[in-house]
């Protein structure tokens, strides 16, 4: 268990996972928590953060900052995909390492699995077929991160744990409709739509393929609770290990944001995978269960939404 007082650094804290954890970790009464901004440390600055590690000594590591987008960023910015986050989490690692922290958490994802892995996805997947080429740079960085975690285990005894969250959405999300993700974008198109008295609103593909989504509330108490009780080097999957329709998951913005008017769907843009989602059977066997429903999530991240335009 980590201790109340103990020192604790969130990397990327205000960024979509790593403001919940802070949230999560407040809430449980820490008292020691330490973040930095980009501009008082860039995490790409491997001089800076090995500094920063030696002089603050914190005792717990969130690695929550990373460069993170939507296909379109993704298929445009490779390179830096792949640099920004194999150059952030050696120095975050190494630094980690250096100066002796206890333990550290690292968060992978559940798009860095093979494109054509089996259903529901099991931890052992990993690495066993090819990446979806188009985040195959993103992919391979953070699959890095994991092995690197467990190289520092098995060479150094570093107790570094890796976790692979599910889509998500909540607070601090990205609702840019150019980078962001599904469930953001479909609460601006709707409350936009309802607004403008838009009298139809058009989403990609048939809204057949099946998705899973996680509260980022419920990912944050979970990597808490494995930072507090996990001590292992495979992976856990953190997600509801619950789907829906695409088309389910836009009937429900639509009600939540209380649109009116029609769902068209375009047929010609591309599905992309039929179904994605995550055993979590592991997870669950390790005392934890998400609390937050779908529906109830999307209306407190569209209230979020409301209250922060
Ligand atoms: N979002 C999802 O659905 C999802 C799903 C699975 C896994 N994950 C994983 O969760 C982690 C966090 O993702 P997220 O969605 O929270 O991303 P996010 O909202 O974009 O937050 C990333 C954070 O990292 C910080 N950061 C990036 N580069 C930095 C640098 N050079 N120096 C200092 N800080 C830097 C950003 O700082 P600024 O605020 O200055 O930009 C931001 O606060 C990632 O590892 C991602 O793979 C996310």
């Amino acid at each position: 268990m980590i201790k109340k007082t103990a020192k604790i650094y969130v990397a990327g804290h205000r960024g979509l996972v790593g403001s919940a954890i802070v949230r999560a970790l407040e809430k449980a009464g820490h008292t020691h928590l330490f973040t930095r901004t980009r501009t008082e440390l860039d995490l790409l600055d491997t001089k800076a953060v090995s500094n920063f590690f030696a002089t603050e000594k914190p005792e717990y590591v969130f690695l929550a900052a990373a460069k993170v987008g939507g296909i379109m960023a993704n298929k445009t910015y490779p390179a830096d995909f792949i640099h920004q986050n194999l150059v952030i989490q050696n120095n975050v690692i190494e630094a980690a390492h250096q100066s002796g922290v206890t333990k550290l958490l690292f968060l992978g994802s559940s798009c860095i699995y093979p494109k054509l892995a089996p259903q529901p996805i099991k931890e052992e997947y990993l690495l066993t077929g090819t990446l979806e080429p188009s985040n195959d740079a993103y992919a391979i960085a953070k699959i890095a991160g994991i092995i690197m975690c467990q190289s520092y285990r098995r060479q150094y005894g570093s107790n570094f744990i890796s976790v692979m969250p599910t889509n998500l959405y909540g607070p601090n999300d990205n609702f840019d409709l150019e980078t962001s993700h599904v469930l953001p974008a479909m609460i601006r198109r709707f409350h936009e739509a309802k607004l403008t008295l838009t009298p139809s609103v058009t989403l990609w593909g048939s809204g057949t393929p099946m998705r899973e989504f996680l509260h980022v509330d419920d990912l944050a108490e979970a990597c808490l609770h494995l930072m507090n009780t996990y001590n292992d080097a495979e992976i856990v999957n953190i997600g509801t290990g619950e789907d829906c329709t695409i088309k389910e998951l836009a009937e429900t913005i639509k009600e939540v944001t209380g649109y009116t008017g029609t769902i068209e769907w375009n047929t010609e843009k591309p599905d992309g995978t039929p179904r994605k989602l995550l055993d979590v059977s592991k997870l669950h066997s390790l005392g934890f269960q998400h609390k937050i429903s779908l529906k109830e999530g999307i209306k407190s991240t569209y209230a979020w939404y409301l209250n922060h335009l």
